[in-house]
């Protein structure tokens, strides 16, 4: 059966709220992405989310929280955790923090890790199931494992409709990449993941590979079924062009433009959803050079994934 999608009323919220205590799953809405979120204290509960996704279970999980307060229970916010809080939540930042409390993120929701990665995030719809719930909850990106991340209810059922419980309906993600990760378990903080937060005050390092600091940040990921070419100034014949900026295509020139206006916000927004519709008409997609800087690094971090092939 595939999952409904419904509009979050107060009673969708309720069904919600009771399929979650039952241990199921339930797709909803962040500002950056879809998440896939389950009860992070059931084990049972987050082996199907695993399953669902066809992630490997080495790979842990954000716990999803309500407020500071909870976040303060669950990981230890340093003076510089405290500071970054208060600068990105809610919003698109994600924490990793020493585990104070494993009792309400159970240790296959963390990887068995003793550290555990805390949002809040400030998206109306998320707020309201996390007020409900009362709980956190682990949400991954509601695709399956290694695939492009949602942006609407519409792309999280076309992937994952048949393996879940409810899809929120909670309209297009308004940032369109996932949440910042920043490690607090360094001292200056470490960027993990980039994103839509960007703050000064961590080192930005670059991972190794071998050993990623996000077990998550697997190298190939996002992937369409397309192969990408990156930095591609004009498309040749045969390439789907994905724009950046003012774009005059030649006729029955396949493209969409991230943002005619050159805009990183709107390249962010439109970026997924953009490549899932490409990639459905077409087996090569170049795409326009992106600027390095702000939004645009965590833009060009997705899509270098995306370009990988091994
Ligand atoms: O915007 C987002 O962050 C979305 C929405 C739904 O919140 N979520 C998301 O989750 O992107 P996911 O599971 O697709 O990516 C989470 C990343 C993974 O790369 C994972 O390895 C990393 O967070 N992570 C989780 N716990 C960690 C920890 N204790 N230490 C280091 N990295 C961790
Ligand atoms: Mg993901």
């Amino acid at each position: 059966m595939t999952a409904p999608i419904l509009p979050p009323t107060d009673a969708n919220i309720t069904i919600a709220v009771e399929i979650l205590h039952a241990g199921g799953l339930v797709a909803m809405p962040t500002e950056t992405v879809y998440g896939l979120a389950c009860d992070a204290a059931n084990p049972e509960a987050v082996a199907k989310l695993y399953a669902a996704k066809g992630r490997p279970s080495f790979n842990p999980l954000i716990a999803h929280v309500l407020d500071l307060a909870t976040a303060s229970k669950i990981g230890h916010m340093s003076h510089t955790a405290l500071k970054l809080a208060a600068r990105g939540w809610p919003g698109p930042l994600t924490l990793v923090l020493p585990l104070l409390d494993a009792g309400k993120v159970c240790d296959l929701a963390r990887a068995g890790l003793k550290s555990i990665a805390v949002r809040q995030t400030a998206h109306p719809v998320a707020q309201q199931l996390l007020n409900r719930f009362t709980q956190p909850l682990v949400a991954p990106s509601a695709n399956p494992s290694g695939k492009i991340s949602p942006t609407t209810a519409d792309h999280v059922a076309a992937d994952m409709g048949d393996k879940i419980d409810l899809i929120l309906d909670g309209g297009p993600c308004a940032v369109g990449v996932e949440s910042t990760i920043i490690s607090c378990l360094t001292e200056p903080p470490t960027l993990l993941r980039p994103g839509a937060f960007v703050a000064a005050s961590y080192a930005a390092t670059t991972q190794d590979e071998a050993q990623p600091l996000a077990p998550g940040a697997l190298s190939r990921h996002y992937a369409p079924n397309a192969t990408l070419r990156l930095n591609a100034l004009s498309p040749v014949e045969g390439d789907a062009y994905l724009a950046f900026g003012p774009f005059e295509a030649y006729p029955d020139q396949l493209h969409m433009n991230l943002s005619t206006t050159g805009n990183l916000t709107e390249a962010a927004a439109n970026m997924f959803a953009m490549l899932r519709a490409l990639d459905t008409v077409a087996t090569r997609i170049a795409v326009a050079p992106i600027p390095r800087v702000g939004l645009g690094l965590a833009i060009n971090d997705r899509l270098a994934r995306a370009a990988k092939r091994d």
